[in-house]
Order: structure tokens, then sequence, then C-alpha cells
């Protein structure tokens, strides 16, 4: 089934520890049905079952997503969390985000093993690019442009550029694009105005609840 759009990612990156995650998820979890796109919330991977809990029990209507999976299937790999773990709370996985491939040296070879991994157990990939000219590996669906001049730096790329590589990524295959690069509360309409850019990439911003309900409230 295909996703309404906008999305909007949240991703938390190695931030907020238990209470600041369980104020977060209890400010923002509420207000996500009051969005008509949908919302895939990226928390630290020690979160995502509170999530999971929560937006069950609650009846909250975000999707969640994993940050990452290990580029092995499940089996004897310590400190690694594998695909097909997350396959019972997460429909989304982030892969090939800048901050893996210059931190933990993940190449395109790596990637590639990892976006299989992700379509057996299920999980969608938002597949994270630097530019047009980025391997996309077989079986992407989501495709998120980001430059890396923008990432966490208050310096997004402008609407029409962005929306420039989403048209070069869109020739490239049947994808969603999504932008993400300093977007907040301010900017955000810019981009999905455009009508070409499907949605946005949220780190900085989504980290402060009122902030991140305020950029789904600015969308409409
Ligand atoms: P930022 O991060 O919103 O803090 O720029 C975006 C990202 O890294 O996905």
């Amino acid at each position: 089934m295909s996703d309404s759009l906008p999305l909007i990612v949240a991703n938390h990156k190695a931030n907020l520890d238990y209470s600041d995650f369980d104020i977060w998820i209890n400010s923002v979890g509420p207000k996500v049905s009051e969005f008509q796109g949908t919302v895939i919330l990226c928390p630290s991977a020690p979160f995502l079952s509170e999530a999971w809990l929560l937006a069950v029990s609650q009846g909250w209507k975000y999707e969640l997503g994993a940050q990452d999976i290990s580029k092995f299937d499940v089996g004897a790999y310590t400190g690694e969390v594998a695909a097909l773990q997350l396959s019972g709370t997460c429909s989304y996985v982030i892969i090939g985000h800048s901050e893996r491939r210059n931190n933990f040296g993940e190449t395109d070879e790596i990637l590639e093993q990892k976006v299989q991994l992700a379509k057996k157990a299920n999980l969608k990939t938002i597949f994270c690019v630097q530019d047009q000219d980025t391997k996309i590996p077989e079986g992407v669906e989501i495709v998120a442009y980001e430059p890396i001049f923008a990432i966490g730096t208050g310096n997004p790329d402008t609407p029409d550029n962005a929306m420039d590589i989403a048209k070069k990524i869109k020739a490239k295959g049947d994808y969603t694009v999504l932008y993400g690069g300093s977007v907040n509360r301010e900017n955000v309409k810019h981009f999905i105005k455009t009508g070409v850019i499907d949605g946005v990439l949220i780190g900085t911003a989504s980290l402060n609840a009122q902030e991140f309900i305020d950029i789904l409230h600015s969308i409409y």
C-alpha cells in the first residue's frame, strides 16, 4: 500500500535519554492524527518498543522506522540489530545516511546488502543520497536527498535546487523523494509546496516536541 503524502520523518539520531523520549512521545503521539500525511518516527533503537506499545494502546497514528540495520542477518553478531528483529515494530528503515557512510565506513556494497535484508524483513527503505548521482540499490522505494552541507548546519538547500534534484532522482526510477537538511518549522512548507518533493527528513528540529508538532501543523 502506498503511503499518504507528504511523508514527515523524524530522525532522532543518538539523542534524548529515556525520560526525554517519554515526554517527547507523549506530547507528539496524540497530535499525529491531526496530520493528513504519514508521520514516521525514527527514535533511538532502545525506545522503539515503547513507541510501538504506546501507538497500539493509545491508537496513535504514527509509523515507526529504524535508523539503521545490521549488514548481517539474525545470528551471532553481538551488538547488532538485524532487520528481521525490527519487523514486528517498524515498517521503515533509514539506510545510507551520510553519518553512517562517513563515521562507519558504509560502502555502496554494504548499503546494497542492507537494502536486501530490509526487503526480506518487509521494511521499506528510506535511502539517503547526497545528490542525483549517488548509487541507489535495487528495491529502494523512498529516496531522501540530503546534501552534506545542509545536515545539522542550519543552512538548508534552496527549495528550487532541492526540487531540481528531486526531479532528477525521480527520472531514475519510481521513487518517493524526500528532502532532508536543516528543515524547520519556518522552511518546511516551502519544500512541500514545490509539489515535487514528497516529504522531509528532519533531524535537529524533530528533537523538540513542540517544534515537531508545529512542523506538522504548518504544512497545511
Ligand atoms: P538536520 O538533520 O535536520 O539536523 O539537518 C537531517 C538528517 O540528518 O537527516
